[in-house]
């Protein structure tokens, strides 16, 4: 069991930024459960991270669906007495004109980008009102500007800054914050594979969005993980149902 330690669940730990945001988080003292859909990816990444001195823990937590993420929180009861700190990372993305999208393609992205944060949070909050505990839900600048060829995806993270702002509303008086970090183009798997298997044009629209940030790159993992390591801390403990957008300038609000 965790003991003293504060605890984090990370959800999507084993991607691009979820690695950093467990390595931050691991570095700040928490216990770190990394939420992964496959447990030899999770029990890998578990190993970087105690190589490093972090105390960590695989979780297997599939936010496809909300049977799997009840799962997820009945194993998580195995691991730990208490949860501190619940990171909504988990997510994907394809690019398409929305005219060559299906229903089941909605409805996928829409799962994982929108309902499984929603059933992770459902899940969490008792915990969270125990710690006074936070939410940190990993958004995207398409949520906010809305991207073209990227519809489904933008209306999940739309919906998910939504959700973050209500639940902070809600959850205020018992204690626990929810904010959210709104990644620009970060330099992740998600980016290298945009397109579902052309790697060519994924190149050619990633390209095209550097284009469009103020500061001229791709932004690193480790930045949004610093947003997130804020938001989870004392440091930013007047702040709730607000976004920080780490995103080089692609959007001022
Ligand atoms: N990279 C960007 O430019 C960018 C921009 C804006 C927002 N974001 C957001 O940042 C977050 C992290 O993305 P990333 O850039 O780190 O991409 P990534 O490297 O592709 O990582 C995505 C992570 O989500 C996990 N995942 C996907 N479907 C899942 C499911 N059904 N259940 C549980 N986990 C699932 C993946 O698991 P596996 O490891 O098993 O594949 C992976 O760990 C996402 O929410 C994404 O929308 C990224």
């Amino acid at each position: 069991m965790a003991g003293e330690k504060p605890v984090a669940l990370v959800t999507g730990a084993t991607g691009g930024i979820g690695n950093a945001i467990c390595a931050v988080l691991g570095r700040s003292g928490y216990l770190v459960i990394a939420g992964c859909r496959n447990r030899e990816k999770g029990t890998a990444l578990v190993e970087r991270l105690s190589s490093k001195g972090y105390a960590a823990q695989p979780l297997v937590c599939d936010v496809s669906h909300p049977d799997a993420v009840a799962g997820a929180f009945r194993e998580l009861e195995g691991l730990t007495d208490r949860l501190d700190l619940v990171v909504n990372n988990a997510g994907f993305n394809r690019a398409m004109p929305f005219e060559q999208t299906t229903p089941d393609q909605w409805q996928d992205l829409l799962s994982v980008n929108l309902l499984g944060p929603l059933a992770v949070c459902w899940h969490a909050i008792p915990w969270l009102r125990r710690t006074r505990g936070t939410i940190v839900n990993v958004t995207s600048e398409s949520g906010f500007a809305g991207t073209a060829g990227e519809v489904p995806y933008s209306a999940a993270k739309a919906g998910l800054t939504a959700v973050t702002k209500a639940l902070a509303r809600e959850l205020a008086r018992d204690g626990i914050r929810v904010n959210a970090v709104s990644p620009g183009p970060i330099q992740t798997g998600m980016l290298e594979d945009l397109t579902g298997g052309d790697l060519e044009a994924s190149r050619v629209r990633v390209d095209k969005m550097v284009r469009a940030i103020p500061m001229r790159r791709l932004g690193r993992p480790e930045e949004i993980a610093d947003a997130v390591a804020f938001l989870a801390s004392d440091r930013s403990s007047f702040v709730t149902g607000q976004t920080i957008h780490v995103a080089g300038g692609v959007l001022m609000c």
